[in-house]
């Protein structure tokens, strides 16, 4: 396994539409791992295939509860359900948090890393992380979505104290 770079800020690919994976080989599972590891390194929740410069439908996601950890191939939101306006941030754009409306329950429909169809229903946290990272695969950022007026920067020194 190994940490990828991650793609920041600016950086085009991040509104670049990824592609579908038609074949999950070792390459794809790979890439999964080191997603999942760069992920953690930086105490995200998720992360998407374009982060990390791969422009491929793949998500990974972990709330950090047992059962809440998730590689996800070619997601797709075939549900969505009420609303909620929560706070969010991106490991793309380090230190701006924001507040966004997401839907309160989404269900997703995707392929495990076996390449078996897996149907997954999410609420508040897994809903708002499932439609952050599937954004990203359509080339959209949270920061673009942010309700008007709520951005904010928090330094490091901040950050760590709130935590
Ligand atoms: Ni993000």
């Amino acid at each position: 396994m190994a940490i990828r770079n991650l793609r920041y800020g600016n950086d085009e690919i991040l509104k670049k539409k990824a592609k579908d994976i038609e074949v999950i080989d070792d390459k794809i599972k790979e890439l999964a791992m080191d997603m999942m590891e760069t992920m953690h390194k930086f105490d995200g929740i998720g992360l998407a295939g374009p982060q990390v410069g791969i422009l491929k439908r793949i998500i990974v996601i972990d709330l950090y509860e047992e059962g809440m950890q998730f590689i996800l191939i070619n997601p797709v939101i075939v549900k969505t359900k009420g609303e909620q306006l929560v706070v969010e941030g991106c490991l793309s754009y380090p230190n701006q948090f924001g507040k966004v409306k997401r839907p309160k329950e989404v269900e997703v429909v995707a392929l495990n890393l076996e390449g078996e169809k897996i149907r997954l229903k999410g609420k508040d946290l897994l809903a708002q992380a499932l439609c952050h990272e599937i954004d990203h695969l359509n080339g959209e950022v949270f920061i673009d979505k942010v309700e008007e007026g709520t951005l904010e920067t928090i330094t490091p020194e901040e950050k760590k104290g709130s935590k």
